[in-house]
């Protein structure tokens, strides 16, 4: 059981809810963010994460872990403004680490992507494929996971890094994500469009799976990467008649050419995740049902 806990990127989408979790579970919770938190912990610091005098305010006590995922999320943004994808998610992580290597946090969980890898001809994206990431915002990463490696043996702190596929779960509705803006959609607020035929896949994880692993992998002490999703991948078109059923009308997006340098699709192994006893549990049917439930409460009482 974590007792003491930082929580980076806790005023997000997924740290938030991990920071909930957390503090729910009765864990003393620090949240080092940028913007400010929408759920109540311990304390909060408003700061960016690559800057050292954030860290200076941390309270002089020690923690049992750092959950780092505090990050420039944008890939399209990473390539427009890559000296910020820059300072936030490699010297951001930096400082994470040196934190810990300095306050001798025993566990660092890092937020990383599958973008590290780019296009690759296997059938499923593993974590011994080699690096290859094709935007500044996949670098970043990569980058975050070279130096959590470097941490892990020259100061023997445990430094973990989940690849996470796309997350999607109550509390997103203002992201540009695919699962969001369907539901959007779906109420008439704000445009869909399906590039090219549909076809491209990815993997699709309830956020609550996502908080157990990040917790499972702190408490274990874990080292290394592993890839984290459902296991399962979707087409664009079958997600869009996934959500039609749950938001019980069909929906028909219109269709425009595909866009530049998408990747056709992501499907990763789980076998790494299975071994280290990561596993997701929600269907894509429950997690859907749940998003669009918390999705239409949140518009009840806005
Ligand atoms: N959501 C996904 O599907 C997904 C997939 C793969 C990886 N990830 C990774 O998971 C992590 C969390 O993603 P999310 O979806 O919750 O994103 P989010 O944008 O909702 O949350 C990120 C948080 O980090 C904060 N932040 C950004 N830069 C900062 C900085 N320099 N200093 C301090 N705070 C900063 C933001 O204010 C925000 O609260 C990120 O590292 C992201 O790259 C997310």
């Amino acid at each position: 059981m974590l007792g003491r806990v930082i929580v980076t990127g806790g005023s997000g989408f997924i740290g938030g809810r991990i920071a909930k979790h957390l503090k729910d579970a009765g864990a003393y919770v620090v949240i080092i963010d940028q913007n400010p938190p929408k759920v109540q912990t311990d304390e909060f610091i408003r700061g960016n994460v690559e800057d050292e005098g954030t860290w200076r305010q941390v309270p002089e006590i020690g923690f049992d872990a750092i959950l780092h995922l505090a990050a420039r999320t944008s890939v399209l943004k990473s390539i427009t403004d890559p000296v910020d994808a820059f300072y936030s998610n490699v010297a951001g992580t930096f400082q994470v680490l040196e934190y810990a290597r300095r306050r001798e946090v025993p566990s660092v969980v890092s937020a990383s992507s599958n973008a590290v890898v780019g296009n690759h001809t296997e059938s499923a994206i593993t974590e011994t494929l080699g690096l290859n990431p094709l935007t500044p915002y996949g670098a970043t990463k990569a980058a975050g996971e070279m130096l959590a490696s470097g941490y892990h043996h020259s100061y023997d702190i445990a430094t973990a890094n989940i690849r996470l596929t796309n997350v999607y779960g109550p509390t997103m509705w203002n992201k540009d994500s695919i699962i969001p803006r369907l539901l959007r959609y779906a109420v008439g607020e704000g445009e869909f469009r399906i590039y090219g035929e549909g076809n491209q896949y990815r993997d699709y994880v309830y956020i609550d799976d996502v908080v157990s692993a990040f917790i499972k992998l702190a408490e274990a002490q874990e080292t290394g990467t592993v890839s984290f999703g459902s296991g399962e991948s979707f087409s664009v078109i079958e997600i869009v008649n996934k959500v039609s059923m749950v938001v019980g009308e069909k929906l028909e997006p219109p269709h425009i050419p595909p866009q530049k340098g998408e990747m056709a699709g992501v499907k990763i192994s789980l076998e790494k995740a299975d071994r280290l006893g990561l596993k997701a549990t929600t269907s894509i049917t429950e997690g859907l049902e749940r998003t669009w439930q918390d999705f239409l409460q949140s518009r009840r009482s806005k």
